[in-house]
């Protein structure tokens, strides 16, 4: 084994020339000062916002608290890390969690193969020097946990961890010191410290309950299913091609859908995808047949679409048809 030396000078983030500098998007944007604020900067992305999800991305902003999102799938928790990076002007760093995903391939990683070489390259010449260089970040591989401590051009980044119920309680585990501190720890190289903590949103699909722990340091929000106005409003800013009388069936209609006893109830993607098929057939309204032929933009389950075809389908958009008053 080669003997490891710390060179802690050479990842030292406030040595930011050392770092490659990815581009960002858009011009800079100050951190909003208001809720109303973070309302208008999510919406001039095209992202509706409940109040409550607002207040508490302001908090999260303000506090400099990692933002923790939980609800049900399609329902624009993963969105909220894009957009708020997009409008803030701030790179996106994600993290994509899985079963088994483990602190190296979250934080860094040793280049094994261009430390090889650089053994072969220099078994001729210095190896006690060599030994000094194979540890050194020139020989490291970041991964997200890492580049998020660093310092980014434009502020500190967004860091999104999705589907954090996805890994094992012991990365859950190591995350603490994540994001307790605003630190990972490389045995090799030491305790790398982000100079500005980034803007942290955890996501969760809740297959699993998260540690207390995980959940005490962050600030907590249920994303639940919109309510039919403010879904209206989501379709609108996603899919404005539609007409506003079949925007407010399909809307009126996908919410009744939820009320069903289903496998799988839709998402807001799932009404979004399912406006976006509806337009593409150049449907002006909705009626049994065309429900029918388009569910599979809406119900991934086999069971779900059985459920749902013919009879069913008809009773639910008589209902959506008599309640609506025309717009
Ligand atoms: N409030 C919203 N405003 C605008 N668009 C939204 C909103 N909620 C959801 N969407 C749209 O729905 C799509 C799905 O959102 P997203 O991927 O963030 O859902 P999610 O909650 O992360 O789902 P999953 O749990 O399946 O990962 C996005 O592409 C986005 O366009
Ligand atoms: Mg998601």
């Amino acid at each position: 084994m080669v003997a490891v030396r710390c060179h802690r000078s050479r990842l030292d983030p406030r040595n930011p020339a050392r770092h490659h500098r990815p581009k960002v998007g858009g011009p800079v944007t100050a951190l909003p000062t208001s809720i109303d604020a973070v309302e208008s900067l999510l919406s001039g992305q095209g992202y509706v916002a409940s109040r409550a999800l607002a207040t508490v991305v302001f908090l999260s902003l303000k506090l400099g608290r990692p933002l923790f999102l939980e609800g049900e799938a399609g329902t624009g928790k993963t969105e909220i890390a894009k957009t708020l990076a997009t409008a803030l002007g701030r790179r996106l760093i994600r993290l994509q969690c899985y079963e088994g995903l483990d602190a190296a391939s979250a934080v860094a990683e040793w280049n094994f193969a261009a430390q090889m070489i650089a053994i072969r390259a220099a078994e001729a010449t210095d190896r006690d020097h060599l030994k000094a260089e194979l540890f050194t970040e020139d020989y490291l591989i970041a991964r997200p946990l890492l580049e998020a401590m660093r310092p980014q051009p434009g502020g500190a980044p967004v860091l999104l961890i999705d589907e954090i119920d996805r890994t094992d309680e012991p990365f859950e585990a190591f995350l603490l010191e994540a994001l307790s501190d605003f630190q990972v720890t490389i045995p090799e190289l030491g305790t790398i410290r982000a100079p500005e903590p980034p803007i942290v949103i955890l996501t969760s699909n809740r297959t699993r309950e998260v540690h207390d722990a995980l959940k005490r340091r962050c600030l907590y929000h249920w994303v639940d299913y919109p309510s039919f106005d403010r879904e209206l409003d989501i379709l609108h800013s996603r899919a404005p091609e539609a007409q506003a009388q079949l925007s407010r069936e399909i809307v009126a209609f996908v919410q009744k859908l939820r009320r069903e006893d289903l496998f799988k109830r839709p998402g807001v993607a799932e009404t979004i995808d399912w406006a976006k098929c509806l337009l593409a057939l150049d449907v002006i309204a909705l009626s049994p047949e065309v429900i029918s032929d388009t569910l599979g933009a809406i119900l991934k389950y086999q069971d779900d679409i059985q459920k749902l075809q013919g009879s069913e389908a008809k009773r639910l958009l008589d209902e959506v048809k008599r309640e609506l008053v025309p717009a």
